[in-house]
């Protein structure tokens, strides 16, 4: 392979896992490693995320003054579930903030499927829409796969498709026009706090299609030996303390405990559980999937709950729409960050 083909093939990894132009041997010399002598440094998603979106927020300005194309993200919310309100309401705000032409698609839960799929149908042909959002779940009435299915990969802002999943985990080839987003913003968390990921043993809690399984593709893809532990696996602890990098997402509260890491490790954790605290307002506090006060004191960095990989999930979908915007002139999907770190 010519240097120019390997930098292509390397490039579209890079720009999968969210990560600038650099991996493979680029990375393992840019510094950051996880036995640091601090013990449980924040990982600051607030902060990334926020610089995340000023990235998306300046190449989106330099694609309307360079192409006179502004990246459009459609949302279509069925129903008036809370949460999905809340969850679009702040992916909207986020949207407009970064000067995105939005279109919002609000329809009844009594919606048919056939009505819901000529919605689909038609922000496929909106050529000022560049990614398509459907929030879930939906309805029981409705097939949520045949919705899914119905969205042209070229506008599957979540990177679920079966096309950019494939594409994700086959080595070389087509690189995926866009990537789930927590697990890309656990790898931009990596990224961001010089977190040398090359030859590090990376294990992955949890093998769901959203988080799990393409977070440890993507591991890989940064050249981490990853393995994915879940219901069935045994000797789990041992397996969790062989880790430089733990990735946890099972949605069970505190279930990884400070003294199953290694000494140093780095931890990301996306697990949002909630557990009942008489001392709050709602009766309720968020907490992860690892125990946080005991893995502060043996991991090197660590990601809060909340105010982790949570903020992180929606400035990726920004980045995914920028994405799918350059892509659909023909430009080439460039990572927003061009460094390993500062
Ligand atoms: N921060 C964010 O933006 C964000 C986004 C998405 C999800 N999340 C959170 O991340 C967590 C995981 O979400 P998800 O959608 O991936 O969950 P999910 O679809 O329920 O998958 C859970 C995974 O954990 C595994 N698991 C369950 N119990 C386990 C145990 N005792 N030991 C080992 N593995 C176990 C399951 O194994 P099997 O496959 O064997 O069943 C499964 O692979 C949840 O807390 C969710 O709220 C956060």
């Amino acid at each position: 392979m010519s240097d120019a083909q390997q930098l292509k093939t390397l490039s579209w990894v890079a720009i999968a896992a969210g990560a600038g132009y650099v991996i493979g041997k680029k990375m393992a010399s840019a510094g950051g490693s996880c036995e640091t002598k601090t013990r449980g440094e924040l990982i600051d998603g607030k902060a990334i995320a926020a610089k995340v979106k000023e990235d998306v927020k300046a190449a989106t300005q330099e694609l309307v003054a360079l192409h006179g194309v502004k990246p459009g993200l459609a949302v279509i919310l069925v129903g008036e579930r809370k949460d999905s309100q809340s969850y679009v309401k702040n992916k909207k705000k986020m949207a407009a903030e970064v000067d995105f032409h939005t279109v919002d698609v609000d329809l009844p839960d009594t919606v048919s499927q056939a009505d819901l799929l000529k919605e689909v149908e038609k922000l496929n042909n909106d050529p000022k829409v560049h990614a398509i959002l459907v929030q879930l779940p939906l309805p029981k009435h409705i097939d949520e796969p045949t919705i899914l299915k119905a969205i042209k990969v070229e506008k599957d802002a979540d990177g679920f498709s079966a096309a950019n999943i494939g594409n994700l985990c086959l080595k070389g080839g087509d690189p995926p026009l866009a990537i789930p987003c927590t697990p890309a913003g656990c790898i931009e968390l990596l990224q961001r706090s010089d977190v040398e990921m090359s030859g590090k043993n990376a294990v992955v809690i949890g093998r769901s299609n959203i988080v799990g399984m393409p977070v440890a593709n993507m591991l890989q893809s940064c050249d981490c030996t990853v393995t994915v532990c879940h219901s069935r696996t045994k000797n789990m602890e041992e397996i969790i303390r062989k880790a430089d990098i733990v990735v946890a997402a099972i949605g069970k509260a505190f279930f990884v405990k400070g003294d199953w890491l290694k000494p140093g490790c780095v931890v990301i954790d996306v697990g949002i559980n909630s557990v009942d605290d008489a001392t709050k307002k709602a009766g309720y506090r968020l907490v992860g999937d690892v125990d946080f006060e005991s893995a502060k004191h043996v991991a090197s960095k660590i990601t809060p709950v909340p105010g982790g990989v949570g903020p992180m999930t929606i400035s990726m979908l920004m980045k995914n729409t920028l994405n799918l915007a350059r892509h659909s002139i023909g430009l080439e999907r460039i990572p927003l960050r061009r460094q390993q770190s500062k």
